[in-house]
């Protein structure tokens, strides 16, 4: 399975933070907020990367990431000049997607849960449909809401509705079979002017193929798209962090405990890190090496 990033967009409702500094390179605590997403698709088992964004900030990845080497991935890098929308993101990964099945996740998504490696890796296997994760909101009403009948079924999933039918928002990973570019390709461009994804899993649940795994209590799903979402996001990590001495969102850890890397690698990406971050990286290698 192929995996891509989406991290471009305008984050308008972080300006003036964001006129300079694109969103998913702001600090959440004690790593850019890429980095979050990034190590769950490490996790997930994905090994092949594309980092989609503005055509201002690819060589400013590029500079932070390279070419995944010392992690033992690959990334590769894509422009999306125009925040077009979502799942515009299959369209420009077409080659890099090939006829593989394929992964996205939002380049401003924090996943953290009990059991979700598990979750994402079984997701990660799919041949064919898609799979999409539900997650229980306050403000439902600024995501993709999920419609249930009487038996729990999905019937329908309504983006950015006024009125919620419920409060289960489809969250920003999903995992869809190879028909998805021809899907993305099909759709129209929304009333505000973006290929939605949430038509492309619609037309997944129209033909009876998409899967809603719902992540109960336990899980969280921050997204860090406001002031306040975003400075939340670092207070969890950070209270999470200093409460089990184990890092949230660590690109380096996720490449040593996935076997991508060895201890050597680590401990050669460590010291180059003369930081807290560093040491725990080294830390990592005496107790699992
Ligand atoms: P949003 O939060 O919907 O958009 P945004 O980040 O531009 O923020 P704002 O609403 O404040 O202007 O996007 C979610 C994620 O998807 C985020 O990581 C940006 C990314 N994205 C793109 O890369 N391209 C796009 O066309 C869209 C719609 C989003």
């Amino acid at each position: 399975m192929r995996g891509i990033i989406l991290a471009g967009g305008k984050a308008t409702r972080l300006y003036p933070i964001t006129k300079g500094v694109c969103k998913q390179m702001l600090p959440i605590y004690d790593k850019p907020l890429i980095y979050y997403p990034l190590s769950v698709l490490m996790l997930s088992g994905i090994k092949e990367i594309l980092i989609i964004s503005t055509p201002k900030d690819i060589p400013r990845f590029k500079d932070l990431l390279g070419d995944g080497q010392d992690l033992g991935v690959k990334f590769f890098y894509a422009v999306q000049d125009q925040p077009r929308g979502i799942a515009e993101a299959f369209i420009i990964a077409e080659d890099f997607i090939g006829q593989d099945p394929v992964c996205l996740i939002l380049g401003d998504n924090i996943f953290y849960g009990h059991d979700l490696v598990k979750d994402l890796e079984e997701a990660a296997s799919l041949k064919n449909g898609a799979i999409v994760f539900g997650y229980q909101v306050k403000d439902p009403q600024r995501y993709g809401v999920i419609q249930f009948d009487r038996n729990k079924q999905v019937l329908s999933i309504v983006e950015k509705p006024k009125k919620p039918k419920s409060n289960w928002a489809v969250t920003g990973i999903y995992f869809y079979d190879n028909k998805v570019i021809k899907i993305a390709k099909s759709i129209k461009p929304s009333k505000r002017g973006e290929l939605e994804i949430t038509d492309v899993n619609n037309k997944y649940l129209k033909q009876r193929s998409l899967q809603v795994k719902l992540l109960g209590r336990g899980h969280a799903w921050l997204d860090t798209g406001t002031y306040d979402s975003l400075i939340d996001a670092s207070i969890f990590v950070k209270a999470l962090q200093e409460r089990e001495g184990l890092k949230i969102g660590s690109i380096e850890e996720a490449a040593f405990r996935m076997g991508y890397i060895n201890k050597d690698g680590l401990l050669r990406l460590a010291g180059k890190i003369n930081t807290d971050y560093g040491s725990y990286l080294v830390q990592i290698t005496k107790e699992i090496g």
